[in-house]
């Protein structure tokens, strides 16, 4: 579906009735990401999967930060007409949430950081972000899908879930050249999170596949530690995309969170 907001169309999907649970997926995936999420809306809740800027349906934004995400986020929420809602982003999206919280912490009831990381890119990754930019314009999103994609899961899935597989390289070779370009952008210039951590009072659960290469459990084990109401779960046989690896645990994790901290 698409709506109009203050800031340009936004692809988006939901499913289920109350709390308003958003999702927000990573790099370079789309509303899709969340697809067993939505199919399984825990009772009580109004799931919510954005596409974000460039990606899906949704138009690109006019400057490529997560700050700007961010506030296209809250056009998306208004339009909507959501006041306050659990932020939830696997990866990227967890990013996206952190620059939500700093600029809109008065519209998050909760959060849900999957598979993600409060620091910024090394210099070196900023590097390897302007090589991908470079990758794309020349070879296309197949070419970025194909160097992402044995990250992207865990060594379980890539042995036992071919069809998860599948679903995440199709996914990643829709993303177009521009979105793809853009979201490095936004990637690479993100400000470190760690001293946002202890600024965070609102309930926080944490999840991580166990076998996450790209943002391992360390990463989830240090935000974890800085986060004052914070819960940590980790999903075993699941990497990065733990949400579509392994579907019913994520599911699992999320409705025990909603229904004990937002009952
Ligand atoms: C993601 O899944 O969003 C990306 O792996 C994040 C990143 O490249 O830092």
């Amino acid at each position: 579906m698409k709506l109009q907001t203050a800031r340009g169309t936004v692809g988006f999907e939901e499913s289920g009735s109350g709390l308003p649970v958003v999702l927000l997926h990573g790099f370079p995936h789309d509303r899709t990401l969340w697809a067993a999420q939505l199919a399984a809306a825990p009772a009580g809740a109004r799931m919510i999967a954005l596409d974000l800027p460039g990606f899906g349906e949704s138009d690109s934004a006019e400057v490529p930060s997560l700050d700007h995400w961010a506030d296209w986020v809250v056009a998306a929420l208004d339009a909507l007409a959501i006041e306050r809602a659990v932020i939830g982003g696997l990866s990227m999206g967890g990013y996206l949430a952190f620059a939500l919280w700093r600029r809109h912490p008065q519209r998050i009831l909760g959060l849900i950081l999957a598979d993600t990381r409060a620091g910024a890119d090394t210099l070196e990754g900023q590097e390897k972000r302007v090589a991908m930019q470079a990758q794309v314009l020349k070879e296309g999103p197949g070419a970025i899908a194909a160097a992402m994609l044995p990250g992207m899961v865990g060594k379980t899935t890539r042995a036992e879930r071919p069809r998860a597989v599948e679903y995440l390289d199709a996914m990643m070779r829709r993303a177009s050249v521009e979105a793809i370009h853009d979201a490095l952008d936004a990637l690479r210039t993100r400000p470190d999170s760690t001293p946002t951590l202890a600024t965070i009072t609102v309930p926080t659960l944490i999840i991580c596949g166990e076998e996450d290469v790209l943002t391992p459990v360390k990463e989830s084990e240090a935000m974890h530690a800085a986060i004052a109401d914070a819960q940590l779960a980790l999903i075993p046989g699941a990497g990065h995309a733990s949400c579509v690896e392994h579907p019913s645990a994520f599911n699992a994790l999320l409705s025990g969170f909603v229904q004990a901290r937002f009952p």
